[in-house]
Protein backbone atom coordinates (compact mmCIF):
# COMPACT_ATOMS: atom_id res chain seq x y z
CA UNK A 1 0.00 0.00 0.00
CA UNK A 2 2.77 2.59 0.85
CA UNK A 3 3.19 3.34 -3.46
CA UNK A 4 -0.89 4.40 -2.95
CA UNK A 5 -1.46 8.03 -3.24
CA UNK A 6 -4.71 10.51 -3.83
CA UNK A 7 -4.91 11.84 -7.31
CA UNK A 8 -2.50 15.10 -8.23
CA UNK A 9 -2.33 14.90 -4.06
CA UNK A 10 -5.77 15.77 -3.16
CA UNK A 11 -6.15 15.68 0.23
CA UNK A 12 -7.26 11.97 0.31
CA UNK A 13 -10.30 10.61 2.42
CA UNK A 14 -12.43 13.59 2.36
CA UNK A 15 -9.32 15.33 4.24
CA UNK A 16 -10.94 12.89 7.38
CA UNK A 17 -7.33 12.09 8.36
CA UNK A 18 -4.36 10.04 6.82
CA UNK A 19 -4.34 6.74 5.20
CA UNK A 20 -2.18 5.34 8.19
CA UNK A 21 -4.60 6.52 10.16
CA UNK A 22 -7.54 5.16 8.24
CA UNK A 23 -5.58 1.66 8.48
CA UNK A 24 -5.43 1.41 12.36
CA UNK A 25 -7.73 -1.07 13.88
CA UNK A 26 -9.38 1.60 16.12
CA UNK A 27 -12.63 0.74 18.70
CA UNK A 28 -15.29 -1.32 17.19
CA UNK A 29 -18.18 -0.39 17.72
CA UNK A 30 -19.34 -2.18 20.96
CA UNK A 31 -16.32 -0.54 22.86
CA UNK A 32 -17.40 2.73 21.02
CA UNK A 33 -21.24 2.86 21.77
CA UNK A 34 -19.82 1.43 25.62
CA UNK A 35 -17.77 3.99 25.92
CA UNK A 36 -19.94 6.59 24.62
CA UNK A 37 -22.21 5.64 27.27
CA UNK A 38 -20.21 6.78 29.89
CA UNK A 39 -19.28 9.89 28.26
CA UNK A 40 -23.45 10.27 28.24
CA UNK A 41 -23.52 9.23 31.98
CA UNK A 42 -20.76 12.00 32.81
CA UNK A 43 -22.98 14.56 30.39
CA UNK A 44 -26.17 13.52 31.68
CA UNK A 45 -25.23 14.10 35.58
CA UNK A 46 -23.27 17.09 34.89
CA UNK A 47 -26.62 18.69 33.46
CA UNK A 48 -28.27 17.29 36.65
CA UNK A 49 -25.80 19.16 39.32
CA UNK A 50 -25.09 22.37 37.28
CA UNK A 51 -29.40 22.85 37.25
CA UNK A 52 -29.79 21.95 40.52
CA UNK A 53 -27.31 24.14 42.04
CA UNK A 54 -28.48 27.59 39.86
CA UNK A 55 -31.18 28.21 42.57
CA UNK A 56 -29.46 28.34 46.11
CA UNK A 57 -25.69 29.45 44.51
CA UNK A 58 -25.60 32.76 46.01
CA UNK A 59 -22.83 34.31 43.56
CA UNK A 60 -24.37 35.92 40.60
CA UNK A 61 -22.01 35.09 37.81
CA UNK A 62 -22.09 32.04 39.01
CA UNK A 63 -25.49 31.35 38.79
CA UNK A 64 -25.27 32.70 35.40
CA UNK A 65 -22.29 30.16 34.29
CA UNK A 66 -23.92 27.08 35.72
CA UNK A 67 -26.90 28.13 33.30
CA UNK A 68 -25.14 28.48 30.30
CA UNK A 69 -22.65 24.74 31.50
CA UNK A 70 -26.55 23.11 32.19
CA UNK A 71 -27.33 24.12 28.63
CA UNK A 72 -24.32 22.98 26.91
CA UNK A 73 -24.14 19.37 29.45
CA UNK A 74 -27.95 18.94 27.95
CA UNK A 75 -27.05 20.27 24.24
CA UNK A 76 -23.93 17.50 24.12
CA UNK A 77 -26.03 14.33 26.23
CA UNK A 78 -28.45 14.92 23.49
CA UNK A 79 -25.75 14.31 20.61
CA UNK A 80 -24.32 11.44 22.24
CA UNK A 81 -27.73 9.52 22.85
CA UNK A 82 -28.36 10.18 18.92
CA UNK A 83 -25.13 8.78 18.61
CA UNK A 84 -25.81 5.32 20.46
CA UNK A 85 -29.52 5.67 18.62
CA UNK A 86 -27.25 5.27 15.23
CA UNK A 87 -25.41 2.40 15.77
CA UNK A 88 -27.37 0.14 18.01
CA UNK A 89 -31.11 -0.85 18.14
CA UNK A 90 -33.58 0.01 21.12
CA UNK A 91 -33.24 -0.94 24.34
CA UNK A 92 -30.28 1.22 24.06
CA UNK A 93 -29.53 1.52 28.02
CA UNK A 94 -29.14 5.41 28.09
CA UNK A 95 -30.38 5.06 31.38
CA UNK A 96 -28.89 2.67 33.21
CA UNK A 97 -25.63 3.77 35.50
CA UNK A 98 -22.52 2.36 33.33
CA UNK A 99 -20.73 2.05 36.79
CA UNK A 100 -21.24 2.22 40.24
CA UNK A 101 -18.25 4.08 41.19
CA UNK A 102 -19.23 7.16 38.20
CA UNK A 103 -22.69 6.81 40.31
CA UNK A 104 -21.27 8.11 43.63
CA UNK A 105 -18.85 10.28 42.27
CA UNK A 106 -21.46 12.70 40.74
CA UNK A 107 -23.68 12.34 44.06
CA UNK A 108 -20.67 13.42 45.26
CA UNK A 109 -20.46 16.47 44.18
CA UNK A 110 -23.95 17.05 43.58
CA UNK A 111 -24.66 17.10 47.01
CA UNK A 112 -21.39 18.82 47.81
CA UNK A 113 -22.03 21.28 50.96
CA UNK A 114 -20.59 24.58 49.97
CA UNK A 115 -19.54 26.64 46.30
CA UNK A 116 -16.15 25.91 46.83
CA UNK A 117 -16.49 22.30 46.83
CA UNK A 118 -18.67 22.34 43.86
CA UNK A 119 -16.32 23.83 42.15
CA UNK A 120 -14.02 21.73 42.62
CA UNK A 121 -15.97 18.65 42.08
CA UNK A 122 -17.13 20.01 39.01
CA UNK A 123 -14.48 22.03 36.96
CA UNK A 124 -10.28 20.03 38.90
CA UNK A 125 -11.99 16.56 38.61
CA UNK A 126 -15.36 15.55 36.66
CA UNK A 127 -14.91 18.03 33.56
CA UNK A 128 -11.48 17.54 33.36
CA UNK A 129 -12.09 13.46 33.62
CA UNK A 130 -14.53 14.32 30.77
CA UNK A 131 -12.01 16.29 28.50
CA UNK A 132 -9.44 13.13 28.90
CA UNK A 133 -12.24 10.67 27.64
CA UNK A 134 -13.44 12.65 24.50
CA UNK A 135 -9.33 13.36 23.86
CA UNK A 136 -8.48 9.34 24.52
CA UNK A 137 -11.73 8.40 22.08
CA UNK A 138 -9.97 10.75 19.24
CA UNK A 139 -6.34 8.95 19.85
CA UNK A 140 -7.76 5.67 19.60
CA UNK A 141 -10.90 5.54 17.40
CA UNK A 142 -10.51 5.10 13.50
CA UNK A 143 -11.07 8.39 12.54
CA UNK A 144 -13.05 7.06 9.12
CA UNK A 145 -14.98 4.39 10.48
CA UNK A 146 -15.81 6.54 13.51
CA UNK A 147 -15.98 10.06 11.86
CA UNK A 148 -19.82 10.73 13.24
CA UNK A 149 -18.28 10.07 16.99
CA UNK A 150 -14.87 11.81 15.93
CA UNK A 151 -17.15 14.91 15.00
CA UNK A 152 -18.96 14.74 18.17
CA UNK A 153 -16.17 14.55 20.32
CA UNK A 154 -14.36 17.25 18.23
CA UNK A 155 -17.23 19.37 19.57
CA UNK A 156 -17.79 18.50 22.92
CA UNK A 157 -14.61 19.27 23.63
CA UNK A 158 -14.57 22.85 22.28
CA UNK A 159 -17.03 23.79 25.15
CA UNK A 160 -15.76 21.16 27.56
CA UNK A 161 -12.48 23.45 27.21
CA UNK A 162 -14.83 26.78 27.76
CA UNK A 163 -16.27 25.53 30.87
CA UNK A 164 -13.11 24.51 31.94
CA UNK A 165 -11.76 28.16 31.68
CA UNK A 166 -14.75 29.42 33.43
CA UNK A 167 -13.77 27.13 35.98
CA UNK A 168 -10.39 27.82 36.72
CA UNK A 169 -10.97 31.18 36.74
CA UNK A 170 -13.67 30.72 39.28
CA UNK A 171 -11.40 28.96 41.17
CA UNK A 172 -8.76 31.38 41.44
CA UNK A 173 -10.74 34.07 42.53
CA UNK A 174 -12.60 31.86 45.48
CA UNK A 175 -10.76 29.20 46.25
CA UNK A 176 -7.93 30.16 48.70
CA UNK A 177 -5.35 27.92 49.46
CA UNK A 178 -6.28 26.92 53.45
CA UNK A 179 -9.25 26.20 51.34
CA UNK A 180 -7.55 23.70 48.92
CA UNK A 181 -6.20 22.33 52.02
CA UNK A 182 -9.26 21.38 53.85
CA UNK A 183 -11.08 19.74 51.06
CA UNK A 184 -8.21 17.69 50.09
CA UNK A 185 -9.05 14.51 51.65
CA UNK A 186 -12.83 14.67 49.88
CA UNK A 187 -10.87 15.38 46.33
CA UNK A 188 -8.83 11.99 46.55
CA UNK A 189 -12.61 10.86 47.56
CA UNK A 190 -13.24 11.67 44.20
CA UNK A 191 -10.01 10.31 42.62
CA UNK A 192 -10.58 7.55 44.04
CA UNK A 193 -14.00 6.79 42.86
CA UNK A 194 -12.45 7.61 39.21
CA UNK A 195 -10.39 4.97 39.72
CA UNK A 196 -12.40 2.75 40.97
CA UNK A 197 -14.32 2.90 38.28
CA UNK A 198 -10.99 1.90 35.71
CA UNK A 199 -11.38 6.45 34.66
CA UNK A 200 -14.27 7.83 32.95
CA UNK A 201 -14.15 5.84 30.02
CA UNK A 202 -13.15 2.51 31.85
CA UNK A 203 -10.09 1.69 30.28
CA UNK A 204 -8.03 1.84 33.13
CA UNK A 205 -8.31 -1.73 35.02
CA UNK A 206 -10.37 -0.55 37.60
CA UNK A 207 -8.51 -0.24 41.57
CA UNK A 208 -10.79 -3.03 43.49
CA UNK A 209 -10.92 0.09 46.29
CA UNK A 210 -14.32 0.83 48.08
CA UNK A 211 -14.89 3.78 48.11
CA UNK A 212 -17.05 5.20 51.42
CA UNK A 213 -20.08 8.44 50.23
CA UNK A 214 -19.88 11.09 52.22
CA UNK A 215 -21.00 14.11 50.97
CA UNK A 216 -23.71 11.84 49.41
CA UNK A 217 -24.39 9.05 52.39
CA UNK A 218 -27.49 10.68 52.70
CA UNK A 219 -29.56 11.12 49.82
CA UNK A 220 -29.54 14.70 48.00
CA UNK A 221 -32.03 17.14 49.37
CA UNK A 222 -32.63 20.52 46.09
CA UNK A 223 -32.38 23.56 47.44
CA UNK A 224 -35.33 25.97 45.89
CA UNK A 225 -34.85 28.89 48.27
CA UNK A 226 -32.98 31.18 46.00
CA UNK A 227 -30.36 33.07 47.48
CA UNK A 228 -28.29 36.02 45.64
CA UNK A 229 -25.00 37.61 46.64
CA UNK A 230 -24.35 41.40 48.25
CA UNK A 231 -25.33 43.17 45.20
CA UNK A 232 -29.41 42.32 45.65
CA UNK A 233 -29.42 44.11 49.11
CA UNK A 234 -33.37 44.51 49.13
CA UNK A 235 -34.76 41.34 48.08
CA UNK A 236 -38.37 41.80 48.91
CA UNK A 237 -38.66 45.25 47.74
CA UNK A 238 -41.59 45.72 45.11
CA UNK A 239 -41.57 49.03 45.44
CA UNK A 240 -41.32 50.02 41.71
CA UNK A 241 -43.78 48.76 39.13
CA UNK A 242 -42.01 48.66 35.70
CA UNK A 243 -44.86 47.49 33.66
CA UNK A 244 -47.46 50.28 34.62
CA UNK A 245 -45.01 52.49 33.69
CA UNK A 246 -43.95 50.54 29.90
CA UNK A 247 -47.36 50.65 28.89
CA UNK A 248 -48.14 54.43 29.97
CA UNK A 249 -48.01 56.78 27.02
CA UNK A 250 -47.42 59.44 28.67
CA UNK A 251 -43.52 58.51 29.62
CA UNK A 252 -40.84 58.92 26.89
CA UNK A 253 -39.09 56.02 25.60
CA UNK A 254 -35.91 56.80 26.91
CA UNK A 255 -36.47 56.29 30.70
CA UNK A 256 -38.85 53.43 29.54
CA UNK A 257 -35.18 51.88 28.30
CA UNK A 258 -34.01 51.87 32.22
CA UNK A 259 -37.62 49.96 33.09
CA UNK A 260 -36.89 46.98 30.58
CA UNK A 261 -32.96 46.36 31.63
CA UNK A 262 -34.97 46.30 35.08
CA UNK A 263 -36.93 43.87 33.97
CA UNK A 264 -34.12 41.80 32.23
CA UNK A 265 -31.64 41.90 34.77
CA UNK A 266 -34.85 40.73 37.48
CA UNK A 267 -35.05 37.34 34.87
CA UNK A 268 -32.10 36.28 37.14
CA UNK A 269 -35.23 34.71 38.93
CA UNK A 270 -36.10 32.69 35.53
CA UNK A 271 -33.33 30.19 35.91
CA UNK A 272 -33.71 30.16 39.56
CA UNK A 273 -37.27 28.89 39.18
CA UNK A 274 -36.83 26.49 35.99
CA UNK A 275 -34.05 24.57 37.75
CA UNK A 276 -36.74 23.73 40.53
CA UNK A 277 -39.14 22.61 37.92
CA UNK A 278 -36.16 20.54 35.89
CA UNK A 279 -34.82 19.47 39.34
CA UNK A 280 -37.78 17.88 40.74
CA UNK A 281 -40.05 16.95 37.65
CA UNK A 282 -38.63 13.25 36.68
CA UNK A 283 -39.46 10.84 34.31
CA UNK A 284 -39.95 12.81 31.54
CA UNK A 285 -38.57 11.88 27.76
CA UNK A 286 -34.99 13.29 27.76
CA UNK A 287 -35.65 16.32 25.35
CA UNK A 288 -37.71 17.70 28.11
CA UNK A 289 -35.00 18.41 30.08
CA UNK A 290 -33.10 19.58 27.12
CA UNK A 291 -35.62 22.13 25.94
CA UNK A 292 -36.55 23.47 29.50
CA UNK A 293 -32.41 24.06 30.07
CA UNK A 294 -32.24 25.89 27.01
CA UNK A 295 -35.20 28.43 27.53
CA UNK A 296 -33.44 28.49 31.24
CA UNK A 297 -30.34 29.72 29.66
CA UNK A 298 -32.19 32.21 27.61
CA UNK A 299 -33.45 33.61 30.77
CA UNK A 300 -30.26 33.80 32.46
CA UNK A 301 -29.10 35.36 28.89
CA UNK A 302 -31.78 37.90 29.62
CA UNK A 303 -30.53 38.91 32.94
CA UNK A 304 -26.95 39.14 31.44
CA UNK A 305 -29.07 41.96 28.72
CA UNK A 306 -30.35 43.86 31.86
CA UNK A 307 -26.91 44.18 33.17
CA UNK A 308 -25.11 44.68 30.11
CA UNK A 309 -27.47 47.66 29.63
CA UNK A 310 -27.14 49.14 32.80
CA UNK A 311 -23.00 49.00 32.34
CA UNK A 312 -23.30 50.38 29.23
CA UNK A 313 -25.39 53.49 30.72
CA UNK A 314 -22.34 53.56 33.82
CA UNK A 315 -25.21 53.00 35.67
CA UNK A 316 -23.94 50.99 39.48
CA UNK A 317 -26.82 48.87 39.53
CA UNK A 318 -26.42 46.97 42.83
CA UNK A 319 -26.89 50.71 44.26
CA UNK A 320 -29.39 52.12 42.15
CA UNK A 321 -31.36 49.07 41.06
CA UNK A 322 -33.06 46.70 43.79
CA UNK A 323 -33.48 43.76 41.91
CA UNK A 324 -35.98 41.33 44.26
CA UNK A 325 -36.20 37.17 44.41
CA UNK A 326 -39.76 37.45 45.69
CA UNK A 327 -41.48 35.91 42.37
CA UNK A 328 -39.11 32.68 42.37
CA UNK A 329 -39.29 32.32 45.91
CA UNK A 330 -43.17 32.49 46.27
CA UNK A 331 -43.64 29.40 43.32
CA UNK A 332 -40.38 27.58 44.38
CA UNK A 333 -42.10 27.43 47.73
CA UNK A 334 -45.42 27.49 47.46
CA UNK A 335 -46.23 25.65 44.11
CA UNK A 336 -45.77 22.28 42.76
CA UNK A 337 -43.48 22.16 39.80
CA UNK A 338 -46.24 21.37 37.35
CA UNK A 339 -48.32 24.44 38.86
CA UNK A 340 -45.02 26.61 38.56
CA UNK A 341 -44.49 25.38 34.97
CA UNK A 342 -48.07 26.70 34.15
CA UNK A 343 -47.81 30.04 35.80
CA UNK A 344 -44.23 30.52 33.31
CA UNK A 345 -46.46 29.17 30.16
CA UNK A 346 -49.42 31.94 31.14
CA UNK A 347 -47.04 34.51 31.56
CA UNK A 348 -45.28 33.84 28.33
CA UNK A 349 -48.20 33.27 26.56
CA UNK A 350 -49.44 37.06 27.23
CA UNK A 351 -45.73 38.35 26.00
CA UNK A 352 -46.70 37.66 22.32
CA UNK A 353 -49.53 39.85 21.49
CA UNK A 354 -48.54 43.22 20.28
CA UNK A 355 -48.17 44.65 23.52
CA UNK A 356 -45.72 42.29 24.88
CA UNK A 357 -42.33 41.68 23.18
CA UNK A 358 -42.99 43.76 19.85
CA UNK A 359 -43.63 46.50 22.15
CA UNK A 360 -40.89 46.68 23.80
CA UNK A 361 -38.17 46.27 21.14
CA UNK A 362 -40.48 49.23 19.43
CA UNK A 363 -39.57 51.38 22.75
CA UNK A 364 -36.18 50.18 22.01
CA UNK A 365 -36.12 51.59 19.04
CA UNK A 366 -37.62 54.58 19.56
CA UNK A 367 -35.29 54.94 22.55
CA UNK A 368 -32.28 55.62 20.15
CA UNK A 369 -30.78 53.41 22.66
CA UNK A 370 -29.32 50.84 20.09
CA UNK A 371 -28.40 48.26 23.04
CA UNK A 372 -31.64 48.30 24.34
CA UNK A 373 -33.14 47.89 20.96
CA UNK A 374 -30.89 44.82 20.14
CA UNK A 375 -31.20 42.83 23.18
CA UNK A 376 -35.56 43.75 22.85
CA UNK A 377 -35.16 42.23 19.49
CA UNK A 378 -33.42 39.18 20.62
CA UNK A 379 -35.55 38.73 23.61
CA UNK A 380 -38.59 38.75 21.42
CA UNK A 381 -37.20 35.81 18.79
CA UNK A 382 -36.04 33.77 22.14
CA UNK A 383 -40.11 34.14 23.26
CA UNK A 384 -41.06 32.65 19.76
CA UNK A 385 -38.90 29.50 20.94
CA UNK A 386 -40.38 29.48 24.54
CA UNK A 387 -43.93 29.42 23.26
CA UNK A 388 -43.02 26.53 21.27
CA UNK A 389 -41.19 24.67 24.09
CA UNK A 390 -44.15 25.48 26.04
CA UNK A 391 -46.63 24.13 23.63
CA UNK A 392 -44.96 21.05 23.16
CA UNK A 393 -44.10 20.10 27.22
CA UNK A 394 -46.98 21.96 28.86
CA UNK A 395 -50.03 22.57 26.63
CA UNK A 396 -50.15 18.89 25.37
CA UNK A 397 -51.44 17.74 28.36
CA UNK A 398 -54.27 19.63 28.47
CA UNK A 399 -57.56 18.92 26.36
CA UNK A 400 -57.63 22.40 24.76
CA UNK A 401 -55.21 26.12 24.93
CA UNK A 402 -57.86 27.26 26.87
CA UNK A 403 -57.60 25.42 30.00
CA UNK A 404 -53.89 25.36 30.25
CA UNK A 405 -54.17 29.33 30.34
CA UNK A 406 -56.77 28.99 32.81
CA UNK A 407 -54.96 26.54 35.09
CA UNK A 408 -51.93 28.76 34.90
CA UNK A 409 -54.11 31.72 35.65
CA UNK A 410 -55.28 29.79 38.74
CA UNK A 411 -52.12 29.01 40.04
CA UNK A 412 -50.67 32.36 39.69
CA UNK A 413 -53.64 33.84 41.64
CA UNK A 414 -53.15 31.62 44.26
CA UNK A 415 -49.28 32.49 44.83
CA UNK A 416 -49.09 34.87 47.93
CA UNK A 417 -47.32 37.78 47.65
CA UNK A 418 -47.21 39.25 50.97
CA UNK A 419 -46.49 43.08 49.74
CA UNK A 420 -47.71 44.32 53.20
CA UNK A 421 -46.99 41.23 55.32
CA UNK A 422 -42.39 41.63 54.11
CA UNK A 423 -42.81 45.50 55.33
CA UNK A 424 -44.34 44.75 58.64
CA UNK A 425 -41.35 41.55 59.05
CA UNK A 426 -39.25 44.40 58.49
CA UNK A 427 -37.93 42.20 55.58
CA UNK A 428 -37.96 45.03 53.33
CA UNK A 429 -39.92 49.16 53.28
CA UNK A 430 -40.37 48.73 49.34
CA UNK A 431 -38.35 51.51 49.12
CA UNK A 432 -39.20 53.20 45.44
CA UNK A 433 -35.95 53.92 44.04
CA UNK A 434 -36.92 54.67 40.75
CA UNK A 435 -35.90 58.80 41.07
CA UNK A 436 -32.31 57.76 41.83
CA UNK A 437 -31.95 55.38 39.24
CA UNK A 438 -33.76 57.84 36.78
CA UNK A 439 -31.31 61.16 38.03
CA UNK A 440 -28.19 58.97 37.36
CA UNK A 441 -29.28 57.85 34.60
CA UNK A 442 -30.05 61.30 33.59
CA UNK A 443 -27.11 62.58 34.58
CA UNK A 444 -25.50 60.24 32.48
CA UNK A 445 -27.51 61.34 29.58
CA UNK A 446 -26.96 65.18 30.27
CA UNK A 447 -30.40 66.17 30.42
CA UNK A 448 -32.28 67.43 32.83
CA UNK A 449 -34.81 64.91 34.96
CA UNK A 450 -38.60 65.10 33.56
CA UNK A 451 -41.03 66.04 37.13
CA UNK A 452 -43.31 63.90 35.67
CA UNK A 453 -41.34 60.63 35.47
CA UNK A 454 -39.27 61.58 38.59
CA UNK A 455 -42.55 61.66 40.09
CA UNK A 456 -43.27 57.84 39.18
CA UNK A 457 -44.50 56.42 42.47
CA UNK A 458 -46.24 53.25 41.96
CA UNK A 459 -45.84 50.06 43.30
CA UNK A 460 -46.60 46.37 42.96
CA UNK A 461 -48.76 46.43 45.70
CA UNK A 462 -52.35 47.51 44.57
CA UNK A 463 -51.73 47.45 41.01
CA UNK A 464 -51.20 44.35 40.57
CA UNK A 465 -54.49 42.52 40.26
CA UNK A 466 -55.55 44.85 37.25
CA UNK A 467 -52.73 44.39 35.06
CA UNK A 468 -51.77 40.66 36.63
CA UNK A 469 -50.99 39.30 33.18
CA UNK A 470 -48.21 41.83 33.20
CA UNK A 471 -46.51 41.27 36.32
CA UNK A 472 -44.33 38.65 35.60
CA UNK A 473 -41.35 39.23 32.88
CA UNK A 474 -40.03 35.84 30.94
FE1 LIG B 1 -36.98 36.12 29.26
FE1 LIG C 1 -39.01 33.48 28.06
Amino acid sequence: MSTYASYRHLPSLAGVCSLDEAMKPGLAVEECVRRLKRYHYACRRLHQIFTARITAEPVYELKMGFSLHAHLCAEHTTALRKRVGEMREPPLGLEAVPDPNLEIFFDEILGAPGTEELLLGLYELALPALKAALEHHLQETNRLADHPTVRLCRFALLEVDDMLQFGAQSIAALVDAPCRERLADWRSLLEDCLAAAGGLDGTQPPSGKTVPRRYSAKPYAYDGVPKRDHRFPDPYNMGVNAEVFLYDPQFPPEPKTLMMFYKRLREVDVPEMMASIITETAGKPWDYYRDMTRQLWDEARHAMMGETGFANLGIDWPAKVMINSTWSLALNTQLKPIERHAVLYFIEQGLMPRNGKRFEWEVGLASHNPLAALFQDYDWADEVLHARIGRDWYLKDFSNPQAAVRYGDECWSRVLMNWENWRQQGLTQHRNWWPDLYRAACDRWGTKPDPKVLAYATTYQTVRADLKELTGSA
